[in-house]
């Protein structure tokens, strides 16, 4: 048997799935985002570039596609995308989208090479939405406004939590990360070595280290919350401020820094205690400099978000039952006695389909097998045609709840449904 890539799931009942994606799609547009779609393959280089190579997903992540190209010129790689927010800004620069705010979100496959858990795939969804172009912080707040919604009102979700935090500007991080290296000069001999290399070549990335011993010590570390630049003090202030006034709950986690290079300023994760290890089910932030550094002709801040679908969707699981899920069509099934009559049941059925009626013809088997399956496909009625029925050019309905049979017309049959 050849079995599936590790890493990889088959979704073989897309129920929930549809209703999470279509409840997503509706609430972005609710907030006037417009659906878009880049390629699934992209040069490697926009990620490098992106997300920085010191990062976990471009050091160790990426899967990357030895193609032709590549043969001509070794600089051309390409790879799966592990993210989508550079594609989305790779597609703002290259189109030379000049309408700002450009308010877009996407949904697809993601691709990283991490080592499977629960909650953790080598092939997973996101739906991502981005905001660029977003100058005032008002943004940030209204984005996540929108996830909040969505996971409390539409998702019915409680037991989750809002992390953020504030990275400030360029020049904030600076200051902060020799402060920093301050700090942990004076304790570099409990850290651990993944530690002692990061703070080395991506600093503020120890705070993601999950040893117990270095958490203690980060956990008096000093914060970059406290050495903003008067500008950035201020936004964040109102960030906070702008949250509680609308009522989204959230908590300040000073060692919230996220593990992708282009974050500046606000920071955020939903987090639910619900999903063990990977307990992130969405996170984003403010990328001010990344349109610019990808070739676009000025700056344009910007803010986003993406969901983690499978994790999501794990959440769902545990809310199923309050959730207005839609309600399964109604099944009905058409059952010919014998092979002279099959030709008459695809007749019958393309009648009712073409009229918006969804129906199963069941060929194969015995009748007595066929009733069983029809039981099986949840059908809440069966049509039977038998030579007698063909020859009278009628049908016999069965109510499969009660049991009750009676014969109609066979021009009369679509009419019995609608009523
Ligand atoms: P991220 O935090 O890397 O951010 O991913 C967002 C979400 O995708 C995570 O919170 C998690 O739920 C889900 N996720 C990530 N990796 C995996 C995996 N291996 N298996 C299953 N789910 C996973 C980003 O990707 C940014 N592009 C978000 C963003 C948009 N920032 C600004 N705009």
């Amino acid at each position: 048997m050849i079995t599936r890539v590790k890493g990889t799931q088959d979704f073989l009942d897309l129920d929930l799935l549809t209703f999470l994606a279509d409840t997503t799609f509706a609430q972005c547009e609710l907030y006037q985002f417009k659906r878009i779609e880049t390629p699934i393959i992209e040069h490697t280089e926009l990620f490098k570039r992106s997300l920085g190579l010191q990062t976990d997903v471009v050091s160790k992540e990426m899967f990357t596609i030895k193609s032709h190209d590549q043969e001509q010129n070794p600089a051309d790689e390409i790879c799966l995308r592990p993210e989508a927010t550079a594609s989305l800004v790779r597609a703002f620069v290259e189109n030379g989208i000049d309408q700002v705010p450009w308010k877009v979100f996407t949904y697809g496959p993601m691709f990283r090479y991490e080592r499977p858990q629960k909650g953790r795939y080598r092939q997973f969804h996101q739906v991502s939405m981005e905001i660029i172009g977003a100058t005032s912080q008002a943004h940030d707040v209204e984005l996540l406004l929108m996830l909040d919604r969505l996971f409390s009102d539409k998702f019915k979700l409680v037991n989750y939590a809002l992390h953020i935090n504030f990275l400030g500007c360029q020049e904030d991080r600076k200051k902060y990360r020799e402060i920093l290296y301050a700090f942990l000069k004076k304790h570099q001999d409990e850290l651990d070595g993944l530690c002692k290399d990061r703070m080395e070549k991506n600093i503020m990335r120890v705070f993601d280290c999950k040893n117990q011993q270095c958490q203690e010590i980060y956990n008096k570390a000093p914060k970059i919350t406290d050495y903003l630049c008067s500008e950035c003090a201020g936004q964040w202030q109102a960030v906070q401020n702008q949250l509680s006034l609308l009522s989204v709950n959230f908590s300040v986690e000073p060692k919230l820094v996220r593990g992708l290079d282009y974050y500046s300023k606000t920071v955020f994760e939903f987090v639910s205690p619900d999903l063990g290890a990977q307990s992130a089910f969405a996170g984003g932030g403010r990328y001010d400099q990344l349109v610019s550094h990808l070739g676009g002709r000025q700056d344009q801040p910007s803010v986003g978000a993406a969901i983690g679908v499978e994790r999501l969707l794990l959440l769902l699981e545990t809310v199923k039952a309050n959730l207005p899920l839609p309600q399964a069509k109604a099944v009905r099934v058409i059952i010919p006695m014998g092979q002279a009559q099959q030709t008459l049941a695809l007749l019958l059925a393309d009648e009712l389909r073409a009229q918006d009626m969804s129906v199963d013809v069941l060929l194969d088997g015995s009748f007595k097998h066929m009733m069983k399956k029809a039981n099986k496909l949840g059908a809440s009625h069966a049509i039977l045609i038998g030579q007698d029925e063909q020859d009278a050019r009628e049908v016999t309905v069965k109510n499969m709840v009660t049991g009750a049979q009676e014969r109609i017309a066979q021009t009369a049959l679509a009419g019995y449904f609608k009523k």
